[in-house]
């Protein structure tokens, strides 16, 4: 080591520093594509059969984005690309994904649970499939979906109920569940959710009544529950929901009515 120049070390330093996270982002964009190739194999698309080529860097992938310097895939978006099939596990490897959009296709098999625990993902746009299943019992627990703000199942198969824990996702702006099979009650829960803008649980098989503490949304614009098996009487509190410009609620069983508008 006394042989060795300052100048010398430090540039040793510097090179091995520079090796090191230059492996460690190629492992980790490459650990990207195979959690992509996984998904692939599950799926039938024309789109991406021939562009997702192995020949080709995953970050030109249609559908495909990646942060800046092109180590780790933060979007997916195949809405509307013709794809079949099922949502294989590994999609939930991609742990830099900020927004996963896969609606408006046909896929028809449970939501992978994985996708469940991303960490960085802030929109899930899932809508308009046939997907099936229920959801996590332990949906936004362990620190999961911490920066979620756009949770959208709706038009799907989900059936089961709507997780209690929901409420720990709470950057949640808006919460599409429409056109599905849910059952059980609207969770009291959802009523923490304070920064909810859109509640939409509307055409599912829920019951029971609307939790009187909904009023402590203050922030939400528009809530639908029509059609389902809703009854009792409007909770007060919805006339005091300074922000709410409309709500739907037809084709249930409820009672009362709210100061401003009737039952629409
Ligand atoms: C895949 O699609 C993207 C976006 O349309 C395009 O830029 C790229 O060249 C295509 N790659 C292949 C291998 O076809
Ligand atoms: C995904 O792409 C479609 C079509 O280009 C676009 O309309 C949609 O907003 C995109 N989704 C997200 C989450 O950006
Ligand atoms: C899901 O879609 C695939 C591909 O289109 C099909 O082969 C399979 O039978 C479907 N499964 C269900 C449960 O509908
Ligand atoms: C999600 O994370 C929780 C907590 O770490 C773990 O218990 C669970 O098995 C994970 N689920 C999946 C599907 O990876
Ligand atoms: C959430 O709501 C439930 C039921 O209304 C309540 O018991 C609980 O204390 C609330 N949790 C938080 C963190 O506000």
């Amino acid at each position: 080591m006394d042989s060795l120049s300052p100048l010398l070390l430090s540039s040793i330093i510097f090179f091995s520093c520079l090796t090191t996270s230059s492996i460690a982002t190629t492992l980790d964009i490459k650990r990207d594509e195979s959690s992509l190739l996984a998904f692939k194999a599950l799926i039938t698309s024309d789109t991406i059969k021939q562009n997702w080529s192995t020949q080709t860097s995953v970050c030109s992938w249609i559908g495909v984005t990646c942060d800046s310097h092109g180590t780790r895939v933060t979007q997916l978006n195949l809405s509307k690309m013709g794809v079949r099939g099922s949502i294989a596990p590994e999609i939930g490897n991609l742990d830099s994904l900020v927004s996963l959009d896969l609606s408006g296709n046909y896929l028809n098999s449970s939501i992978a649970p994985t996708i469940f625990n991303l960490t960085v993902v802030e929109s899930i746009h899932l809508y308009d499939n046939g997907l099936s299943g229920s959801l996590p019992r332990h949906i936004c627990r362990y620190n999961r979906l911490q920066r979620l703000k756009v949770l959208d199942l709706g038009s799907n198969e989900l059936e089961g109920d709507i997780p209690l824990s929901l409420d720990q996702c709470s950057q949640l702006e808006r919460i599409s569940f429409g056109f599905n099979k849910l059952s059980g009650n609207v969770p009291r829960e959802i009523a923490n959710i304070t920064k909810l803008k859109v509640l939409d649980l509307s055409f599912n098989n829920l019951r029971g009544v609307i939790p009187q503490q909904i009023h402590r949304l203050e922030n939400l614009q528009m809530l639908y529950m029509s059609s389902n098996e809703l009854s009792g009487s409007l909770p007060p509190g919805i006339g005091n929901m300074k922000a709410l410009q409309f709500f739907f609620l037809t084709g249930n069983a409820l009672t009362g009515k709210h100061p401003l508008w009737t039952l629409i």
